[in-house]
């Protein structure tokens, strides 16, 4: 089981970012739990501020790893490019968000990411990934 995970703008600022809405600590750590939590996956893990970085990501990986788990971050709400992306690739997506977007700015319940995706998981911190994870595993 090889699975990428895939974390958009600003997310490389886990940790010290608005610690109140996406806690305090960094995804490097978090990173190292899922790795713990899950020794028999093949987890990696890539992040960009890039727009057309990540669709790069997701077309590279989309075809031959197991399953990507994608934080578009703020390109949720605005990137018709990564939602095709997700549309494009046989690699079925599984769209992850720390924070519950509904529960926020209006701009923030649009997502062009779930149509393609397989499934969302938002508002559960960065468990969030760890359900996304295991959802991989049945
Ligand atoms: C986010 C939610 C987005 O609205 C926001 O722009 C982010 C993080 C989340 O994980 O809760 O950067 O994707």
């Amino acid at each position: 089981m090889k699975l990428k995970i895939i974390n958009g703008p600003n997310l490389n600022l886990l940790g010290k970012r608005e610690p109140e809405v996406y806690g305090s600590i960094t995804f490097e750590d978090y990173f190292k739990t899922l790795q713990q939590k899950f020794p028999d996956v093949e987890l990696e893990y890539y992040q960009s501020n890039i727009e057309g970085e990540l669709i790069g990501k997701i077309q590279e990986v989309g075809f031959d790893y197991d399953g990507i788990i994608l934080n578009a971050a703020a390109y949720t709400h605005t990137s018709v490019g990564i939602g095709d992306a997700v549309k494009a690739v046989e690699t079925p997506v599984i769209e992850v968000h720390i924070s519950n977007t509904h529960q926020r700015e209006e701009y923030r319940h649009v997502s062009f990411i779930s149509p393609g995706a397989k499934g969302v998981i938002l508002g559960f911190g960065l468990q969030s990934y760890d359900l996304a994870i295991q959802s991989f595993l049945g």
